[in-house]
């Protein structure tokens, strides 16, 4: 257990009250390529830092590092190619160093997590998209994060034909943007069925709409998770 902080002193019992902290609340963004992710993520940390909360914001693979180091492997596509197996193993390997070099300690500490990106993207990627055995990845799920669980995953959904169409403006298609549609068809429809397994912990967000429209139902979704949350 970590010390308690040095402004602490007096019994344990009275110091643990005064000084425990909240954990921070953890916040997942999903989608296929191009959906808008990275762009709504800087809108919802606004939105959660305005009310008197610290955000980190992640995003796998990568987030610390080393995994930032494995997200180059995984997204360049050079001449020797990489085993679908391989590309599960180094997706969890790259997450295991980020939850629990940065995700964890941020949430102990009090601070809200958002990652763009988590577990759902390998269920839908490498589960849907290439077809690996989803038990198999609950297995390493299990392994590398246990109990910790996104507070709320906001998936972002969009045809293909438009999240391609974004995607597209960007330059150079790394490993993933090479895929046919067919593949992200797979991802999606794993995404769309994941949320419906467990609609306590998704909001599905149309994103083929406008994005003041989409900014709009994604501060509905923020207003409601702060509601409960005392400073
Ligand atoms: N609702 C929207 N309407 C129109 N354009 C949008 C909308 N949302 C995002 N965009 C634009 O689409 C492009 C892709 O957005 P962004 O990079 O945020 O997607 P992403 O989901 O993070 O993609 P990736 O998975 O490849 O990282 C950007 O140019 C962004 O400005
Ligand atoms: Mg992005």
């Amino acid at each position: 257990m970590r010390p308690l902080p040095s402004t602490c002193d007096g019994s344990a019992a009275i110091a643990a009250r005064a000084c425990s902290v909240q954990r921070g609340k953890f916040i997942t963004i999903e989608g296929i390529e191009g959906v808008g992710k990275s762009t709504n993520m800087d809108f919802l940390a606004e939105i959660i830092e305005s009310r008197g909360h610290v955000v980190m914001k992640t995003r796998e693979p990568g987030g610390t590092p080393i995994a930032e180091e494995i997200r180059q492997i995984l997204k360049e596509h050079g001449d020797e190619p990489l085993p679908d197996v391989a590309e599960l193993l180094l997706m969890f390997a790259a997450r295991s160093i980020n939850v629990n070099n940065a995700i964890r300690p941020a949430l102990e500490r009090g601070t809200w997590v958002i990652s763009d990106r988590f577990t759902d993207s390998t269920r839908a990627y490498q589960g849907g998209g290439r077809g690996l055995a989803r038990d198999r990845i609950e297995w390493l799920a299990q392994l590398v994060h246990g109990d910790l669980q996104p507070d709320l995953t906001i998936l972002l959904d969009a045809p293909v034909k438009t999240s391609m169409q974004r995607a597209d403006r960007r330059g150079e298609p790394d490993r993933f943007e090479v895929e046919q549609r067919a593949f992200f068809n797979r991802v999606r429809e794993t995404y769309l069925a994941l949320a419906a397994a467990e609609p306590a912990r998704f909001a599905v967000v149309d994103c083929s709409r406008d994005l003041a429209s989409v900014q709009a139902a994604l501060r509905v979704i923020a207003d409601r998770l702060l509601y409960d949350v005392k400073l």
